[in-house]
């Protein structure tokens, strides 16, 4: 068994408590990965799991490290993930596959799996949000050509950072 995705969604906005910046990234990772599950064939349980949890570590990672990096993140996440689901009664195959996802999140290529790139590429939709804007259009197609790892990824990347005119994407396609 395993919790529903919308309890481990309280389970990490409990665990974060009052940073609403992590809870608010975690969230808009969810919604990125819900809208690619529509087009990848994936576990949507653990998809779910893993984006509402994939920075659950960084907390930990800023107090035993003093550092955010991805790298300690992924030292500091999976312990973290694997007691939040434990109490909530999930066993332990389903732990074990988030927990996967938790400690490679940063790691490009890091699971060979449907789950893994979707949650790369929803993770990504996110974080470039912040970079991208005030770059000229072939520097953004250079980092979305680079960053993105699923198709559907890619082309929701292009609706939003592209102008439609010259994505040679097609409005409707995503
Ligand atoms: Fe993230």
């Amino acid at each position: 068994m395993s919790p529903s995705s919308q309890q481990i969604c309280i389970l990490m906005q409990d665990y974060f408590t009052s940073d609403q910046q992590r809870i608010d990234h975690a969230l808009a990772v969810a919604g990125y990965a819900e809208d690619l599950l529509r087009y990848i064939d994936a576990d949507p349980d653990l998809t779910l799991a893993a984006a509402y949890l994939h920075d659950i570590g960084i907390h930990e990672a800023e107090r035993k490290h003093g550092s955010s990096s991805g790298r300690f993140q992924e030292i500091e996440g999976p312990a973290i993930a694997e007691r939040l689901l434990g109490h909530a009664g999930a066993d332990q195959i389903f732990i074990d596959a988030v927990c996967q996802l938790v400690g490679k999140h940063h790691t490009p290529g890091g699971v060979d799996s449907p789950e893994f790139r979707i949650l790369w590429d929803a993770d990504a939709l996110v974080n470039l949000a912040d970079v991208l804007p005030g770059l000229g259009r072939e520097k953004v197609k250079e980092i979305l050509h680079r960053s993105m790892v699923t198709e559907a990824g890619y082309r929701k990347a292009c609706k939003l950072f592209l102008p439609p005119m010259d994505s040679a994407v097609r409005e409707d396609s995503i």
